[in-house]
């Protein structure tokens, strides 16, 4: 058919709708895949949808559509649906014959306002949830209806599906291989397939055909349109339909799936032998859609919309292939509620009938008791991980507890969060960024090497192989067992190779047979000796290896599939605990901890440990760490950690006494200053050095009177607060005491002066203080500032501005205090210290946040005539403030930056990262600015007219903690993103914070505003 001869124009549309409804309106054309649909739009009325069949349909059909329609509207369930509108004549089809004397049908429809689901980004669970539950009502709703035409063939059946065999000539051989192999699946399991439940179902819920709320954050599905493909089939069909298009654009599909199962299944409750059939119908359904689209794209090569959904559908065939259809089976099942693995009671009830001894299973052992081992991510006994890394002072470590127990068997590890699988071998990408397979699925037993393991019960070997490579199992021997109930296996890990390659697959080990023995590192895996005993329901494609571990995300399904081993031992002290309570944590911080301490992010976390760039939370997930500039040098630098650890144990006390610490810090630090600033005070915090710093100013010249910039933020003791415009004009504030003196933020690019030459402009400012405090008949004490301001919102000072400025305050007797708590120590890649970048030397330096690398040391530098006036007979005394251990630590924290580098680092890995947020910017123009200097970068978001978007700023902050990104805002509106990542932060780092930024930059919340 000439596709040319057959289409109808929009302007022929809106005459149709004239004449058979005697309504005026604006049509626009829809896509379609048979008929010819138009929108009707009429002023602000939601309006209507036209529907103009092909030459020659079958009226009967339209007929059903109509009853379908009028069906769901009458019916209990709370649906939208698009509504039939009666003609002139009282009919609801109408006919008119076209230019070539064809009849052809009209229908009129109510417009159902909202997007399509194929608009909306991102695609979460909730929405996904959403989607599924619309589903299974209009699947509820449509129980009871039938009619003679919904009983048809149609090629879009998914139960009819076997016809595409017939295509499979068009395809490559890959993707030849895939469509075979689903096909044998359907058809091997058609005769069970072929007696599921059956009803009309809407049979095309497809990404277009799902209109959704226009909420941006939490859209919902609010009705399925286009009822064109309804008709009698399998009911899980729909569902397998949804799914396969709610899957895509995922990384994971599987996982992506399972909202949507969740929530068909919470409004049209699933029978189990359904499910058992989702994962090839899902499959089933692309193989339609692949086929069709190579077919039609012979047949119509100018209709794209027969192309639209070819490429990811595709995408997802190729993924779904490589899922285990068992396992997928056994996530839709958990979705659902049931049972993840169905013989999971089974295999209880039988183990906890039976009780065997760890005799049994170590003969040679000939205990029966166990010492449980903390492993887990916040295990202090593991330590850092260089030294959990390092076998054999692990193996010491190990040696030395058995010597304290030695009657039991060190063992434990069932549901563990791991610290040791978090490295990235263990990483892929999920559908929220990274995820590490980091949860443990058997227990360990560490014992030494050389020991026996034997069978607890009659066994046949199904596994026997070396399963070589760093942290993998080495030898490795899995075997089925046989009850009479169920076959489940047994796994056993990290044998010697020649012990377990002994073992021939189908050999039967009878109970108490030898299995192998322990081996040692490197033949083992790579680890300290000990088994890894595991239990499995199933073994899924495995051969040569098996998962000891899971995705967090997974672990539901995975702890169904691997029961805990010591069902089969009841020993006391391996029953599972499990180690952490988020609500307890909250509550109790709620009501036993100051209620103006905040928690970050909306969901907040619970950080069990540090690793360089990342922190890891009690699951073991890594999160990239972009704000961190207290871990200077990386979290948890083992050479500092050590410092600390080695100097902690021979004497912390006082200054008062000689120690070459304080001095080997005094001169670390002297070495990166200009050579005026050549003492040092050494005290606990950034605030204690600001307060040091004020106390040295009144000392110098008398004053009392302090300059300060709007928005500046430079502690939390009382002179620190009055001094900290961020606080007392903040929340709760009560804004400048009468002897501090703010000038507007220095913000070139949403200040009171904007653009490139305001240096001159802001000084005039400073300048005005000054006459300020003059006029009220007194001097200028000091001026403080940060050379980029933090908490306003990383805002760069303007080139000559500090210059002018101390010109001024000095000439009007001040001096001047550059707050370098967090832009020191090298932070701002071309220069050691901010001021440095301004040309400029204060009279006083205040160090903080950076010096401990997370140890609360902080420094005051200042010249020798500030120091000698403070030194007025008054004794300055601090309790901890440059003690051996804080000046260990700060020693090692300089000596690393200057060792490794980072200043270097901080240069050129946050040059790269500023080019790579400017081109960000050219693409996302809520983007408004990048700015800062080396890692201490900033973006502040706007819209059109530069006003602050606080709450997007919120949402992508929030978006990225998801994705496994710390991020966190700033400024006086909360509208810039700062970034200011362990100095470590490399290129690597980098990439993944634009990949994701990316990403989120484009959902709609980020879009719409
Ligand atoms: C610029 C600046 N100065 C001083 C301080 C106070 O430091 P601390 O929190 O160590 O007392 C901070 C803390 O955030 C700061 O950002």
């Amino acid at each position: 058919m000439d596709y040319n001869t057959i289409k109808i124009e929009p302007k022929q549309a809106e005459n149709i709708l004239f004449e058979l409804y005697g309504i005026k309106g604006s049509a626009s054309s829809l896509p379609g895949y048979v008929d010819f649909n138009f929108r009707i739009k009429i002023g602000n009325e939601e309006g209507y949808i036209l529907k103009i069949s092909r030459p020659d349909e079958n009226k009967k059909y339209l007929e059903y559509q109509q009853q379908l329609l009028q069906f769901i509207e009458k019916s209990d369930e709370n649906l939208i649906a698009p509504k039939a509108i009666k003609d002139k004549n009282n009919d609801l089809i109408s006919e008119i014959i076209d230019d070539f004397g064809k009849t052809r049908c009209v229908r009129l429809l109510t417009w159902v306002s909202g997007k399509v689901w194929s608009s909306v980004n991102p695609q979460l669970e909730d929405f996904r949830f959403s989607l599924g539950e619309q589903c299974g009502v209009l699947t509820k709703a449509l129980q009871g209806f039938d009619h003679p035409e919904a009983h048809y063939y149609f090629d879009w059946d998914v139960a009819q599906s076997l016809w595409t065999k017939e295509h499979l000539h068009l395809f490559e051989s890959y993707e030849k291989e895939i469509l075979i192999n689903f096909q044998n699946k359907f058809e091997a399991s058609h005769s069970s397939y072929s007696k599921l439940r059956k009803s009309i179902v809407h049979n095309d819920p497809n990404d277009n055909n799902i209109i959704v709320t226009q909420d941006l954050l939490h859209p919902k599905a609010k009705a399925a349109i286009d009822y064109g493909d309804a008709m009698h089939t399998q009911i899980i069909n729909d569902l397998a339909i949804l799914c396969a298009y709610g899957v895509m654009g995922h990384h994971d599909s599987l996982n992506a799936s399972l909202a949507l199962v969740k929530g068909y299944h919470s409004t049209f409750p699933l029978q189990e032998k359904e499910l058992n059939h989702l994962y090839t119908s899902i499959a089933m359904r692309l193989v339609i859609s692949v086929t069709k689209s190579a077919i039609n794209k012979i047949k119509e090569p100018k209709n794209e919309y027969l192309l639209i959904s070819e490429q990811p559908a595709w995408e997802v065939l190729k993924k779904w292939y490589q899922i285990s259809p068992e396992f997928a089976l056994f996530s839709f099942r958990n979705a659902c509620g049931f049972k993840a693995h169905p013989n999971e009671q089974k295999f209880n009830d039988w183990a906890s009938n039976k009780s065997f001894q760890l005799s049994e299973l170590f003969p040679t052992i000939q205990k029966n008791e166990v010492s449980h081992i903390d492993l887990s991510v916040s295990s202090k006994w593991i330590g850092h991980e260089k030294e959990f890394n390092d076998l054999e002072l692990f193996q010491f470590k190990i040696d030395q507890l058995q010597k304290t127990i030695p009657n039991k068997i060190i063992a434990g590890g069932y549901l563990e969060p791991r610290a040791v699988y978090t490295s990235t071998e263990y990483d892929r990408v999920g559908n929220s960024g990274k995820e590490s397979r980091s949860i443990h699925l058997g227990i360990d037993f560490w014992l030494a090497h050389q020991t026996p393991v034997h069978t607890i019960f009659d066994g046949k070997v199904v596994i026997a192989v070396n399963d070589e490579g760093d942290k993998e199992y080495g030898g490795l021997v899995v075997l089925e067992h046989q009850t009479d109930e169920l076959s489940f296996y047994t796994l056993y890990g990290h044998l010697t190779v020649e012990s377990a390659t002994k073992n021939k697959v189908d050999d039967i080990l009878k109970k108490g047979s030898l299995i192998g023995l322990l081996g040692n590192y490197p033949e083992n895996g790579n680890w300290a000796p000990h088994l890894h005993f595991q239990v499995m329901l199933s073994l899924f494609e495995y051969k040569v290896d098996y998962p000891g571990v899971a995705y967090v995300s997974e672990i539901d399904v995975w702890k169904s599939v691997c029961p805990d081993p010591n069902l089969l031992f009841q020993l006391k002290s391996l029953q599972f605990k499990n180690k952490s309570n988020h609500d307890e944590l909250i509550n109790y911080r709620k009501n036993h901890l100051g209620k103006s301490l905040s928690l970050q992010y909306d969901v907040p976390i619970e950080m069990v440990r540090g690793a360089g760039a990342y922190l890891m939370d009690s699951f073991g997930r890594k999160y990239l760490d972009t704000v961190n500039n207290v871990a200077h040098i990386g979290h948890e630098n083992y050479e500092v950690v050590k410092a600390g650890q080695e100097q902690m144990a021979l004497i912390n006390t006082n200054s008062r006494y000689l120690h070459e610490n304080i001095n080997t810090l005094a001169k670390e630090l002297i070495e990166t200053l200009p050579p005026q600033l050549n003492v040092l005070h050494f005290v606990n915090s950034g605030s204690e050095a600001n307060e040091l710093a004020i106390r040295m100013v009144k000392a110098y010249n008398g004053e009392r009177d302090i300059i300060a910039s709007e928005v500046g933020y430079h502690g939390n003791t009382n002179m620190c607060i009055d001094i900290s415009s961020y606080k007392f004009d903040g929340k709760g504030g009560q804004g400048a005491p009468e002897h501090t003196h703010i000038f507007p933020l220095p913000d070139a690019f949403r200040g009171k002066y904007r653009g490139d030459n305001t240096a001159e402009d802001y000084a005039k400012e400073v300048e005005k203080q000054i006459e300020i405090i003059q006029n009220k008949g007194r001097k200028v004490g000091g001026f403080i500032i940060e050379p980029i301001i933090s908490c306003g919102g990383q805002i760069e000072l303007p080139n000559g501005f500090l210059n002018k400025t101390y010109q001024l305050v000095r000439e009007a007797g001040g001096i001047c205090i550059s707050d370098e708590v967090q832009t020191g120590c090298g932070r701002m890649g071309k220069t050691f210290w901010g001021f440095q970048l301004h040309d400029v030397i204060p009279d006083i330096v205040t160090i903080g946040k950076p010096l401990g690398n997370g140890h609360p040391i902080a420094a005051v530098a200042c010249t020798q005539e500030v120091a000698n006036r403070f030194a007025n007979g008054m004794e300055y005394f601090n309790t901890f403030g440059g003690n051996p251990v804080s000046c260990a630590i700060a020693t090692e924290v300089i000596k690393t930056v200057k060792r490794e580098k980072l200043q270097e680092n901080a240069l050129h890995v946050g040059e790269f990262l500023k080019a790579e947020l400017k081109e960000l910017s050219i693409e996302f123009p809520i983007i408004g600015d990048v700015r800062g200097q080396g890692l201490f970068l900033g973006i502040e978001l706007v819209d059109e007219d530069l006003n602050p978007l606080e709450a997007q700023t919120n949402y992508l902050a929030n978006r990225m903690k998801d994705h496994g990104i710390l991020m966190s805002t700033d400024g006086p509106d909360n509208n810039v993103l700062k970034i200011k990542p362990p100095m470590i932060f490399s290129k690597e780092n980098a990439e993944e914070l634009i990949v994701y930024l990316r990403k989120i930059f484009a959902e709609d919340f980020m879009k719409n505003f």
